[in-house]
Formats: structure tokens, sequence, C-alpha cells
């Protein structure tokens, strides 16, 4: 790889890289560390990403063999749960180099919870087999590894290492030809321009295209609006996972003082033994999947959705039932192991020692995103991406529980060494659905979709392009979204002040290219599963012509 030419005045190469969750802290620290000229871009505070509200933890085998577990089996479980469209290559090296960068964590400052033993206490969670999920806090591992990294990355900001811009947000990739060589972002109202040898985008995901997520409000596509608008390939993003059991506010629970955020019952729950039962009090998840509550992630998804559909309540929801946990555990288990649920459905006015809890699929995870080899590199030069902004193939079609923190150390630490100039091997990865050439594309709108807003949006979004999907929702979807876009125009880089403009724009070019997937993909896959599956993919002719792809103008391309 061609080492960059230094750009900081400093004399040193610089990495300009864009958000704080668990890729964007680490990778800053690490090229930090290497004497790289570090600029750490956030769009809010460094605690907003969706790091910091993740609750099971990260999956790693530390020791080969752990008691009854090896890496060959991470790998399997990855493959498996990824429905068989994950890319083998980025698989092994996840699970491969997984321990490395768990020692990485603890270097900067991250405790794990340990046993009584003093060993890495393991928690099981769906589709892996065998208990390999390190957590913190209980369940505020996401929390425990961001305030480390936000402290090490306040260190180094102290001693000069690296340079934060908080409430800075990214409008536009600054290019050189095809070379990514910047940023633009509205900091207090104005816009500024920082540059740099190589930008990496660690942005996060997009839960915000759909009416209910997981997701905090920070999650709004804009690292894969960045991306596109720049040129750079996108894949697999008709894959968007969804989590089964996020809590359901019920009327009590919404006149509640308590934090009205959405509250992730964590998958680690299930792995404790809960079960799913419906309104009736019947467990139905063993009549659809052998491995009932711990199926993947989009089984149980999917059968919820269909559970409810069948008993004619499609908008309703399903009841988690810990009580159980207690009832083998002992009285005060779900406290010890899960404090910050036990505290959250408190305040919610559910005593889930004794009481059941109302849940209901949500948008969690968004498996595709720009197209990355196994190094962080896009199709951009100088330009980067790690994390769930990126697409590595090692999600495939649905991602395994708790590989997402781990991708984003694995890769953010592979994107650092190649900006480096590393030990860079050259990997093809794997086909894209997209490329810079086939961006755009022409949508016989709807003629009146009614004026756009975000609500607007995500209420579409979950209804036509949510866990059940069919051509003829997709198509409708297809319709509204570029009737908006005709006004919208999301294509293009907005010169609007407003920072919230800015996310509307992202979400609904996000919303464009997930639909436009969706229709492509005629066969269910993973997380992506349409009532109207066809058995085979049909031929690209067959793909109604309302939503044909053209060369697009470039916007970026000299
Ligand atoms: C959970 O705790 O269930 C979420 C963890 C993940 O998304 O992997």
């Amino acid at each position: 790889m061609t080492k960059p030419s230094a750009t900081a005045a400093s004399g040193r190469h610089r990495l300009i890289v864009v958000g704080s969750g668990i890729a964007g802290l680490y990778a800053s620290l690490l090229a930090a560390d290497a004497g790289v000229d570090v600029v750490l871009l956030t769009k809010g505070a460094l605690a907003d990403s969706n790091t910091y509200y993740a609750q099971g933890g990260i999956s790693a085998v530390l020791d080969e063999p752990s008691p009854g577990d090896t890496v060959a089996a991470h790998i399997a479980d990855t493959l498996k749960a990824g429905a068989g469209h994950c890319n083998p290559n980025a698989v092994r090296v996840l699970c491969t180099e997984a321990r490395r960068d768990i020692a990485g964590l603890e270097r900067f400052g991250v405790r794990f919870d340990m046993d009584d033993d003093g060993d890495p206490a393991l928690g099981l969670e769906a589709a892996h087999s065998a208990p390999r999920i390190l957590h913190a806090g209980g369940d505020a591992t996401g929390a425990g590894i961001a305030n480390a990294l936000i402290c090490a990355v306040l260190a180094a900001q102290a001693t000069g290492r690296i340079r934060l811009l908080g409430h800075a947000r990214t409008t536009a990739l600054v290019q050189s030809g095809r070379r990514v060589t910047g940023v633009e972002y509205l900091h207090d109202g104005q816009l500024k321009t920082v540059r740099g040898d190589a930008v990496l985008l660690a942005t996060g995901g997009a839960g915000q295209l759909f009416a209910q997520t997981t997701n905090p409000s920070v999650a709004t596509a804009d690292g894969l609006a960045l991306a596109w608008r720049a040129g750079a390939a996108v894949a697999d993003l008709e894959f968007f996972q969804f989590h089964p059991t996020c809590m359901v506010r019920t009327a009590q629970a919404a006149e509640s003082e308590g934090n009205q955020d959405p509250l992730l019952i964590s998958e680690a729950v299930r792995g404790e033994g809960a079960i799913l039962v419906d309104a009736d009090g019947s467990r139905f998840m063993p009549a659809y999947h052998v491995d009932a509550e711990l199926a993947p992630r989009d089984v149980v998804s999917r059968t919820v959705a269909l559970h409810l559909a069948a008993l004619g309540d499609p908008n309703g929801h399903v009841y988690l039932d810990a009580r159980v946990i207690e009832d083998a555990r002992g009285a005060g288990f779900l406290e010890k192991r899960f404090p910050t649920i036990s505290k959250r459905t408190r305040e919610a006015g559910i005593d889930w020692t004794r009481e059941l809890v109302p849940v209901a699929p949500a948008a969690h995870y968004w498996m595709g995103g720009v197209s990355t080899d196994l190094h962080g590199r896009t199709t951009v030069p100088g330009l980067y991406a790690a994390g769930e902004v990126a697409c590595t193939g090692v999600q495939g079609a649905n991602r395994l529980a708790s590989n997402s923190l781990l991708e984003g150390l694995v890769f953010g630490r592979r994107a650092v060494e190649a900006f480096l100039g590393g030990d860079v091997e050259s990997d093809p990865g794997r086909p894209t659905n997209s490329s810079p050439e086939s961006h755009a594309w022409e949508f016989e709108a709807t003629p009146d979709p009614g004026p756009f807003s975000r609500g607007a949006l995500r209420r579409l979004m979950t209804a036509n392009a949510g866990v059940l999907r069919t051509g003829g929702q997709l198509r409708e979807a297809g319709a509204a979204l570029a009737a908006w876009a005709a006004v919208v125009r999301p294509e293009k880089v907005t010169e609007a002040e407003d920072p919230r403009e800015h996310e509307d724009a992202n979400l609904l070019l996000a919303a464009q290219l997930l639909v436009l997937a969706a229709r492509e993909r005629r066969t269910s896959l993973g997380a992506h599963y349409r009532d109207d599956s066809m058995p085979d993919e049909a031929p690209a002719e067959d793909i109604d012509n309302r939503y044909r792809m053209t060369p697009k103008a470039s916007l970026v391309h000299d």
C-alpha cells in the first residue's frame, strides 16, 4: 500500500475518524498510539452511540480450547446464523483475531465481569453453541466499554495526541479526484473543513429508519449516505436485523416518569432461560424451531411476527417470561445479572421477577453497509469504514448475537493497520450488489404520498419493509420514497444549516437503497423475509422496470 503523504502541520500523517462507537474510539486510540495525528469527529457527545447501549456483550473464544468451545465453533456458528451469506474469510478473521482485540480493550482499561474463580464470566446467547459472551457490569457491557475508551480518548486529547471535535456533524466527504481527502462538518452553525490523509467512517447504523427501534436517535445512516454520495459501493442492504425482544410501552409505562428510551431486553436473558409466551400464556417458539427461544435472531423475530399475524393481531406483542430464571437460579439473580434491565423495567412499572414483560421485534442492526475488504478499505481511495456502517460480509444475512462490537474492534484495528501501510494482504472480498456506476435509479413516484417527514418515513418502512415484506409492499414503498426524494433530493449534499435536515436526507437515501435491494432479492434469505418469496432469483429483466437502475450523473467522479 502506498503510504499516505503527511498533511498535518506536524508532518505526521493524519487520519480523520468519524463516529464515536467502539470502532471509532478504538481505532482512534490505536492510531494515536502509532503516532498518527488523529482528528475524531462525533455529531453528538462521545457517548452518543449504539455501542453505549449494548447489553449482552461481546463474543470471543479467548483460549483454545476454552471449556467446550473453540474458535472453529465460533466460526461455524457465525456462518450458520448468517444463512450461508457470510464472507468466510471475514468470519475467519473476526473469530481468530477476537482475543487479540479483547486484550487491546483491556489495555485501554475495559474490565469484563469475572466468575467466582476469577475467570471471565461467559454468557450464552442465541445460536451460539457454547457460552462465549464476555460482559461488563452485568448487562451494561456497551457502557462499560465506551466509558473506558472515552476516558482513554480524553487522556489522549489532553496530551495532544487526538483532536476531538464534538457536536460536529459531518455533512460531506471532501474529494480530490476520487480520493477522499477530508470532511466538511457543521459546528456551531458554521460549515468547516478538516483535511487529512484518509477518513475512517465509524458512524454506526440506521435504526431510525423504522418506527420501532432499539437504536438511539443518532442512528441515522449518516456514514452510508456520505459514502454513497462519494461514489462508494454498498452491499447487502436488504438485510436489516430486528431484535425480537424490545420492550413495548404499555399505556401505564408511557405515563411513568422513567426513561422513555427504547428498552432492549437482552438476548442474554433468553440465554439464561427466559421463554416467550403469547397473550394466552402459551409458549409458541418450540412449535416453530428446534432451538426454540435460542434459535437465530432472524428466526425468533420472524416467528413472533408470524405468530401474531396468525392470531389476528399483527401489530400486537408477545411476552417474555423471565420469572422462570428466578425459579431456577434463586431470588435476586435477575437483579444481580441484569441490573440495568431490572432498573429500567421497574421504572416502567414492571416487576419482571413476578410479571411478564411485553415485547415485540424492533429494528436493531444493519448487516449491509459500505462495502469494504478485510482491511476496512472501501472502493473509494482514502475512505475506510468499520463497524456497523461497513459491510465486510462478516454478518451475512443475519448477524450472530454479540458479534457486532467484535466486528467494530477487529476491523477498526485492521483499518488503522492498513492506513499505516502495515501487513496488508490482498483479498478480493465478495461481489457487491451495487457499484458506483449503478448508484442512481428512477422510480415512478406515487402522485401524492403526503409531505415528507421523518415520522412518515419510519412508519412506511415499518409497514412495507420490516420483518415481513412482499414485492407489492416494497414497490409501494419505493414509489412513496421516490416522490419524497423528488422534493428532498437526498442524493445531493444539502446545504441546510439545520443538522436534522442532513439526517432526514440521509435516512431517505438509505431507505431508497434498502428498498431497492430488497426489491431485487426476490427469495427470502436470513433477515430478508418475503411472504411472496420466489424459489429462485428472478432474472434481472423481470424486475419491475419502475425500479430500473440508470447510470448516475456522477456527483463525485471526475
Ligand atoms: C442483546 O443483548 O441482545 C443485543 C446484543 C447484540 O445485538 O448482539
